[in-house]
């Protein structure tokens, strides 16, 4: 057989297995989306089981704690802002439940190294702690490059360095990342925010090929992808959007209901991210037509 027919049937093969593998993947997909239209998610029991959550001192990261504290678990509460750190966990514990504070610069090795050995095993890490930055790119410094970069994306590098070996050991754990839209669709003025967290949302995606690689199943990971969450003034003031921001205690609900059903990835709403498949199915112009109807404008540099 000679090279050119070889090629040919190469390829043929492997679209006939790409379309089958689609077909068969799409209809189970489908069917388990009716499925749970009429049959919610099963939801795991997390009770007794010890939670991290990184910039939980405000905003997103301290609804995630207050929440999930209520669910029985144990929280272990991270920040690098040592006043807030310390009203969270003790808002958990007067509400009657457990939560533990730890002062810490999740972009600082030495002090993620020591975080993890004073706090030992956790069955879930959620890695939120960021830095929402909106600001043109010809107006980004290079300290707030690397700043924005190290906080929002090479922390979960650390923190999962630190606390996978664990999870590996118990063969049991969840890495949790709190990613966001701006990870799965490109807008304007937030080009420094937008790379790190299509970074977080590709970090992810490997991790999770590396652990099934592995044999690891018992390891989970979620990339979480909320839409605006009115945790900063600007949020209203600066931003101009068609879909209304979403309140923190809302996004939180929504984010651990999707970490107890154990999902991969989802959007917070939910719906977004159809729309957002849909932009990318889409060719150039036409998906930017839709994104001049289904608008998120932020401002020439407000931050
Ligand atoms: N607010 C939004 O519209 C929105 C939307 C999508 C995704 N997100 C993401 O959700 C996460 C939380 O956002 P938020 O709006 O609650 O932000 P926030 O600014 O209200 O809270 C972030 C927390 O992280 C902490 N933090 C920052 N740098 C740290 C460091 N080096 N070490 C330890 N802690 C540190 C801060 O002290 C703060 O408590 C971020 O990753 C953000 O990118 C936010």
């Amino acid at each position: 057989m000679n090279g050119g027919i070889r090629k040919v049937l190469s390829w043929t093969r492997m679209l006939t297995e790409f379309v089958l593998v689609c077909s068969y993947s799409l209809s189970v997909e489908l069917s388990k989306t009716i499925f749970h239209i009429v049959v919610p998610r099963k939801c795991k029991d997390i009770k007794g089981e010890t939670v991290l959550v990184t910039g939980a001192a405000r905003g997103i990261g301290r609804e995630l704690a207050l929440k999930l504290s209520t669910l029985g678990c144990h929280v272990i509460c991270v920040d690098i802002n040592a006043e807030g750190i310390m009203r969270t966990a003790q808002d958990i514990v007067k509400m009657g439940h457990k939560a533990q504070a730890y002062t810490c610069d999740v972009t600082d090795n030495t002090a993620v190294e020591e975080l993890a050995k004073k706090v030992g095993y956790v069955d879930i890490l959620v890695n939120n702690a960021g830095l929402l930055y909106f600001d043109p790119i010809l107006n980004t410094p290079p300290s707030s490059v690397s700043k924005v970069l190290e906080t929002n994306v090479a922390s979960h590098f650390l923190m999962i360095r630190n606390f996978l070996p664990g999870m590996l050991e118990r063969n049991k754990g969840h890495i949790v990342a709190i990613a966001s839209c701006c990870g799965l669709i490109a807008l304007a003025n937030v080009t420094l925010y937008t790379s790190s967290k299509y970074a977080v949302v590709g970090l992810m995606g490997s991790l999770t090929e590396e652990l099934k690689l592995l044999g690891r199943s018992n390891i989970k990971t979620t990339c979480v992808c909320p839409y605006l969450v009115r945790t900063i003034p600007e949020i209203d003031s600066e931003v101009d959007a068609r879909i209304p921001p979403l309140e923190a205690v809302d996004a939180a609900r929504e984010i651990v209901k999707g970490i107890l059903q154990e999902r991969g990835m989802f959007t917070v709403p939910n719906y977004l991210r159809s729309v957002i498949t849909t932009y990318s199915l889409l060719p150039d112009n036409t998906s930017s037509r839709l994104k001049d109807v289904i608008y998120t404008r932020i401002k020439h540099g407000v931050m």
